[in-house]
């Protein structure tokens, strides 16, 4: 099927692969980020709307990536292009205190109850400025991080974001696996789901750690759950070992609920990083918490800069999104997202597949192996060859998800009961033909 489905894909995507060869002149692989990548060559698309995109071959492809989270209103939501191009009367940068940031940050806080916030425009970003936040609060130095954690590119944080298992070592103490080139200081790597081995590293070098630093819901590995009662032995052993908790909700964020993951979960981290979702589709991040220790960069402990840091144009997609996520707009999504998971999930009893779904909020995903993935590991041994086939037989019948095997859909606020059909039904057609 594997062969069948690459031959499609190579027939009737003739136009991506000659703006790939194109494009591989002037930038590495032809794309502008490296997960954009695939062999042969990615989709190359020239405009979306709604939860729909058109491809340079005229394709129409029901877009159930949404930018990993980021285009959560749709594309080209009215709202968004009204505050857009509203802002846009009155310039596009300042460099210098605005009534439009001061309300954008007016506006995160209380809709994700912390103190103090300060914007950045990527994740990456977000994530590093929260820990050398952490770390000029308690002037101590080291970070501890999951193993499969991805909080993106800055030097520590890479650590360990999917290793190698021939490097990884026991999976109760992993090894720190650090990239080539890569400078990260001294990062301890811990199990997901795992109480006793988090303990463990906090007690032995609580007076190094500066932080913990976690997504609540880890979805960089399709989507893994906290075990309940996870995220509340975290925050107690954080606490106890007076070690800031970081909570990163770049991904999870307004995707798990009007106030995202942390008050869904009901645990309250010390500082939490956002991005993606919180935009409207523009570039943004956030990093914020806690008065005290925010206040680290009011004592001048913490340098935070960043030229477009709250420009204009960012704090208008932030202001429509605050004002389009209500929580009956997201309950809606969810409930969409709750009836594909549904359904897909009664396809997979029905076809007996060696898979379950997983959900949270608007986002879910098919993994491919009966038991339930608590951790990487768990992960790791799942069935990609299948999960490979699945997002190739969708692309090949117009259904883009994202390309690393390890994402999830989502349903945003332009998906209905059409794209829902469109999901569940290519799901049936997949389940047909695996058992053909
Ligand atoms: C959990 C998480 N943190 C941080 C990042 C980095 O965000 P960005 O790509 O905006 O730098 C990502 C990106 O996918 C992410 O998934």
């Amino acid at each position: 099927m594997m062969a069948a489905e690459w031959a499609l894909f190579t027939k009737s995507t003739f136009a991506s692969g000659v703006e790939s060869t194109i494009a591989k002149d002037s930038s590495p692989l032809g794309v502008t980020s490296s997960f954009q990548y695939w062999d042969p060559y990615p989709i190359s698309v020239v405009s979306a709307k709604g939860a729909w995109m058109t491809d340079v071959d005229g394709r129409q492809l029901l877009d159930l990536s949404m930018g990993f989270g980021a285009m959560l209103a749709g594309h080209l939501n009215e709202e968004v292009i009204a505050e857009t191009k509203a802002a846009l009367e009155g310039g596009m940068l300042f460099v210098t205190p605005s009534p439009i940031s001061r309300d954008g940050a007016e506006r995160l806080c209380k809709r994700f109850e912390i103190d103090k916030v300060r914007f950045a425009n990527s994740g990456t970003e977000a994530t590093m400025y929260a820990v050398r936040t952490a770390k000029a609060y308690n002037g101590k130095s080291a970070i501890v991080k999951l193993e499969g954690g991805y909080h993106g590119s800055y030097d520590p944080l890479t650590v360990s974001a999917k290793p190698d298992l021939d490097l990884a070592g026991n999976p109760e103490e992993p090894n720190p696996v650090v990239g080539k080139g890569i400078n990260v200081g001294v990062v301890f790597v811990v199990p997901f789901n795992n109480l006793p081995a988090l303990e463990k590293v906090f007690a032995r070098d609580h007076e190094s750690i500066a932080c913990f630093i976690l997504e609540p819901v880890l979805e960089n590995l399709g989507i893994v759950l906290p075990d309940a009662g996870y995220l509340a032995g975290v925050r107690e052993l954080c606490t106890k070992y007076n070690i800031v908790l970081i909570f990163d909700e770049v991904k999870t964020g307004l995707t798990a609920g009007p106030r995202g993951a942390a008050h869904r979960i009901g645990v309250q981290p010390d500082l939490i990083c956002l991005a993606k979702s919180i935009g409207g589709g523009l570039p943004l991040a956030a990093f914020g918490g806690k008065a005290e220790i925010m206040d680290t960069i009011t004592k001048g402990a913490m340098a935070h800069f960043g030229t477009f840091n709250g420009n204009p144009l960012a704090m208008a997609g932030l202001r429509a999104m605050d004002r389009l996520c209500t929580e009956e707009a997201l309950a809606t999504a969810e409930a969409f997202n709750k009836q594909a998971l549904d359904r897909i999930t009664d396809i997979i009893e029905e076809f007996q597949l060696p898979a379950h779904t997983v959900g949270f909020g608007v986002k879910g995903c098919v993994t491919w192996s009966k038991d339930p993935v608590r951790n990487y590991r768990d992960y790791k041994a799942t069935d990609f060859a299948i999960a490979e086939l699945s997002w190739l037989w969708s692309m090949n019948r117009g259904i883009i998800t994202p390309p690393g095997l390890d994402e999830q859909w989502l349903i945003s606020l332009a998906h209905g009961q059409k794209e829902i059909d469109l999901l569940v039904e290519d799901f049936r057609a997949f389940a047909v033909a695996l058992r053909s």
